[in-house]
C-alpha cells in the first residue's frame, strides 16, 4: 500500500481549524479507499512562530518539507506583523522557490449555495482560473530609496518572462483542452501596460496555435470583471497575471456564494518539488478560535491534492461528499449565512464519505 507524505503548514489564524479538519477528512478518505494511508507531518510555522524566533520558517524550512508528496497549507496572515513579512516570509518562500508556477483555482455553485448573481442557479457558473504563481506583479523586484524624507521613491515592477508567459499559457490551453467546453479567455491589460502585456498576448496567441481544439478569446481585465457579472455563462477556463487572477479570484469566489469554499493548487506541473494546496480565504482573525470557520475551502483544496497525487477515484469520493454536505443548509457556517460549526461540517463530510453511496 502507498503511503503518501503530507506536511501540513497550518499558518494563522483559522488556518489552524480549518487545516485539522482537511487533515481528520483526509484520513477518513484513505480509510474509506483503503489503497492508501497518509503520513501527515505538522509545521508550526507563521505569526507565532515569528514573534519567538523573528522568522516565519525556519532556515532549513523547505528541506524539511523538499520530498513530501504535496503540502496542505491554511494561510498566512497575523494582525501584529505586516502583510508583506508573512506573506514573504512563508507562502511566498515555498511556492516561488518549490516553482509552483500555475495556481489553479476552480470556481462553481455547489449544491445548496445561492449565488448573489440571479441569473445563476448552478450549472450557468462553472470556471477555473488560472492564475500566473511565479512572477509578474509578484516577482518582487522594486525598491524604495530615501525613505521617510519627502524625496522618497518607490517602484514594485511587474517583470515578464517569455519562458513564464509561455509556460502558463501552455498550462492554460491545456487545462482549458481537457474541459469540455475547451474554451479559453486571456485575461489581458494590454491597452494601458504597453511592454509586457503587449508580449503576454503575442505570447497567447503563439501558443493558442498549438491547440486548435480550443476556442480562445482575450479580454481587458476591466472589462472582465463586468463579463464574470453579466455574462457568466460565457466563461470557462480563464488565464490572467498574478495580480490580476488574485483580484478575479475574489470576485469569482464572491459570486460562486462564499470565500470559504473557494479552494487552490499551487502546482509545480513538472513535480519537480511539491505543489502546495490551500483555501483561498486567509487567515480571517475576526473569528479565529470561535470555531466557526466554514473548511469546505479547505476539504475543496483536498479534492485538488488527491487529484494531484493521481487518485481520481479518492478526489471523485471526497468532491461528492463535499456536495453532498453543502447541500443540507443545516451544515452551513455563518459565511453562508447558516449558524453550523467547523466541526459540524467536518463531521458530515467525514459521514458522507463513509456513507454507502459516498
Ligand atoms: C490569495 C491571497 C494572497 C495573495 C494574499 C494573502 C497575499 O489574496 O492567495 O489570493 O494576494 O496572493
Ligand atoms: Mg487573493
Amino acid at each position: 500500500m502507498k503511503t503518501y507524505a503530507i506536511a501540513a503548514i497550518p499558518g494563522d489564524g483559522i488556518g489552524t481549524e480549518v487545516v485539522s479538519a482537511g487533515v481528520e477528512v483526509l484520513a477518513a478518505v484513505a480509510r474509506r479507499e483503503a489503497s492508501f494511508a497518509f503520513k501527515v507531518d505538522r509545521f508550526d510555522w507563521g505569526g507565532e512562530y515569528y514573534k519567538k524566533h523573528g522568522r516565519m520558517m525556519p532556515e532549513n524550512g523547505r528541506d524539511l518539507i523538499r520530498t513530501h508528496d504535496a503540502i496542505l497549507f491554511g494561510s498566512a496572515g497575523h494582525p501584529e506583523i505586516p502583510d508583506h513579512i508573512t506573506l514573504w516570509g512563508l507562502r511566498l518562500a515555498i511556492c516561488q522557490p518549490f516553482d509552483q508556477y500555475a495556481n489553479v483555482r476552480p470556481t462553481r455553485v455547489l449544491p445548496g449555495i445561492t449565488s448573489p448573481l440571479r441569473s445563476v442557479d448552478g450549472p450557468e457558473l462553472d470556471w477555473v482560473i488560472v492564475r500566473e504563481n511565479s512572477e509578474g506583479e509578484y516577482a518582487g523586484v522594486g525598491g524604495r530609496v530615501h525613505q521617510g524624507s519627502p524625496l522618497e521613491a518607490a517602484t514594485d515592477v511587474a517583470m515578464f518572462t517569455r519562458a513564464g508567459v509561455e509556460r502558463i499559457m501552455r498550462f492554460a490551453f491545456r487545462l482549458a483542452r481537457s474541459r469540455p467546453r475547451k474554451l479559453l479567455t486571456v485575461v489581458t491589460k494590454s491597452n494601458a501596460q504597453r511592454h509586457a502585456m503587449v508580449m503576454w498576448d503575442e505570447v497567447a496567441s503563439e501558443v493558442a496555435r498549438e491547440f486548435k481544439d480550443v476556442t480562445w478569446d482575450k479580454m481587458l481585465v476591466d472589462a472582465m470583471t463586468m463579463r464574470m457579472v453579466m455574462r457568466p455563462q460565457s466563461i470557462d477556463t480563464v488565464v490572467a497575471t498574478n495580480l490580476h487572477a488574485d483580484i478575479l479570484s475574489d470576485l469569482a469566489a464572491a459570486l460562486a456564494g462564499s470565500l470559504g469554499i473557494a479552494p487552490t493548487a499551487n502546482l509545480n506541473p513538472e513535480r519537480t518539488f511539491p505543489s502546495m494546496f490551500e483555501p483561498i480565504h486567509g487567515s480571517a482573525f475576526d473569528i479565529m478560535g470561535k470555531g466557526i470557520a466554514n473548511p469546505i475551502g479547505t476539504f475543496w483544496s483536498a479534492v485538488m491534492l488527491l487529484e494531484h497525487l493521481g487518485d481520481k477515484s479518492a478526489a471523485d469520493r471526497l468532491m461528492k461528499a463535499i456536495e453532498r454536505v453543502t447541500a443540507d443548509k443545516r451544515f452551513h457556517t455563518p459565511d453562508l449565512g447558516g449558524t453550523a460549526r467547523t466541526a459540524d461540517v467536518t463531521k458530515a463530510v467525514i459521514e458522507a464519505i463513509d456513507g454507502a453511496n459516498a
